[in-house]
């Protein structure tokens, strides 16, 4: 599901076009078709997803095998052509691709890095939905090491993988419009070596079945989510399944290495999903809960239901931070990278919020500490525009979350929470940018309130007023 009208509507600007398609005009007959974008038209990441058509679910049928680390398997994409398509691309790192089918009929393909062209035995109509399957094998390669975020996209571990793909490492183990922007429903399905847990987003449909020595698990994500939250992480693991008090499905997993957290990210999985759900609003998903993996990359990744900690045993504030994306990142995604303080400046504040409810440091005295360090490099860094080669700068968390206590302090806690709930109600499932925010915080306030974001946003220099 495509959310986003800047950036459709920009797609044609900033990624490459073609002129019309005259080869497969032609053998469509009357109908002309132009080839799709091969980027779906966020200026800091021009080849990220692709334009002209809209995902509506994908169905991936994979089977992996721990110790060659190799993965095979079938990606079905449903979507609707929002432009009449001569061809259009998927996003795909590596593999062989062993054959593509459009509605059932072989297509044709050609391979470009990391962009997939499909071409449709004949042209797909605007508005037409239509179902592509790649068929494909090979060993994942993860993204390594570009510029400052670390290893992400699909992970081999010593049994299985761990799989956290922020910002585009989807594509390093499916085919897919790989950008937050276009957002669709998943079905999982995973063979594996018997004795491996499969832990993807959403809820299991159905008990895993083993046969000849290995076990099919089935899980299947019904609400919409951006590419890069999906997982099917994989390999040994205690699972603790439940109910939180407030009557959400649970389900926490841990790596043997960290056995001895399982009850603690089990519990606190709970409770703070419940606490989020009267602070944020109803939860949006039908499950919560938590991975820990034995691989360390450093950070922890929101995934849909399933936040996955990296090598390290969350605290308390970790896992309020990762789920509190689960409202803000997950089913409110943001449009274009550069927005990305919504989710992790709220995720940062949420943190506070959840410090204090512990009986820890005030939400106040946080803030006071970082506003008093004057020379703090998060001061050079506007967080409201982040930036392509530092995406995830710590002023985009804590001067993001910062700017979420002076409009606070400005508006009065009921306007503030009646805010954040109004948000999360409206853009429920769908694609937000920093605008429409500002917009939805004045009118709540009843009064423009440019005099404090422009400063707290937008600026290099450390805000002179801090209310
Ligand atoms: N969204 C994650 C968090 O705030 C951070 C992900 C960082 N991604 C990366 N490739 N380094 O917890
Ligand atoms: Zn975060």
């Amino acid at each position: 599901v495509l959310g986003l009208n800047a950036c459709s509507a920009s797609s044609g600007a900033t990624a490459p076009s073609e002129p019309a398609d005259v080869a497969n005009a032609q053998s469509a007959g009357s109908q002309a078709g132009t080839p799709g974008a091969a980027g779906i038209g966020d200026p800091d990441f021009p080849m990220d997803g692709n334009g002209g058509y809209d995902v509506d679910h994908y169905a991936l049928k994979l089977a992996y095998d721990p110790p060659s680390k190799k993965l095979s398997g079938t990606t079905s994409i449903d979507a609707k052509a929002v432009q009449n398509l001569s061809r259009f691309n998927l996003d795909l790192h590596d593999f062989t691709v062993r054959g593509v089918r459009v509605d059932g009929g072989a297509a044709r393909f050609t391979r470009d890095g990391d962009e997939l062209t499909v071409i449709p035995p004949s042209v797909i109509a605007k508005g037409t939905t239509f179902t592509v399957v790649v068929d494909y094998a090979g060993k994942p390669d993860p993204v390594r090491n570009s510029s400052n975020l670390g290893t992400y996209g699909f992970i081999p571990t010593k049994d299985g993988a761990f799989v956290t793909s922020e910002p585009n490492g989807a594509k390093t183990w499916f085919p897919c419009n790989d950008h937050p922007a276009d957002k669709a429903t998943y079905e999982f399905d995973v063979t594996v070596p018997a004795g491996i847990t499969v832990i993807a987003n959403g809820e299991m449909r159905g008990a895993p079945v083993t046969r000849g020595g290995s076990t099919d698990f089935r899980w299947r994500e019904d609400h919409p989510m951006a590419t890069y939250l999906a997982t099917i992480t994989l390999g040994k693991f205690q699972v603790k399944t439940g109910e939180s008090p407030g009557g959400i499905p649970v389900y926490a997993a841990t790596d043997p290495a960290f056995r001895h957290d399982l009850d603690f990210l089990y519990t606190t999985s709970a409770t703070v999903t419940d606490y989020w759900s009267k602070i944020f609003g109803p939860y949006p998903f039908s499950s919560t809960g938590g991975v820990i993996d034995d691989f360390s990359t450093g950070y922890a990744l929101e995934n849909q239901t399933k936040p996955m900690y990296g090598g390290f045993e969350p605290d308390q504030s970790i896992i309020a931070h990762e789920l509190a994306h689960q409202w803000f990142g997950d089913s409110l995604s943001i449009a274009r990278w550069k927005d990305l303080w919504l989710n992790e400046g709220f995720a940062t504040y949420a943190e506070w919020l959840w410090t204090e409810h512990k009986g820890g440091p005030s939400v106040e005295k946080t803030f006071q500490d970082y506003y008093a360090a004057k020379s703090a490099p998060i001061w050079k860094y506007p967080p409201g525009v982040a930036q392509r080669q530092d995406l995830f700068n710590n002023s985009v968390y804590i001067r993001g979350g910062m700017t979420l206590h002076v409009l606070r302090k400005r508006i009065g806690d009921d306007a503030f929470f009646t805010l954040l709930r109004t948000w999360t109600d409206q853009h429920k499932y769908g694609s937000v940018t920093t605008e429409e925010f500002v917009k939805l915080a004045e009118k709540v306030a009843g009064k423009p309130l440019g005099d404090l974001f422009d400063p707290w946003l937008f600026k290099p220099t450390r805000p002179a007023s801090a209310v």
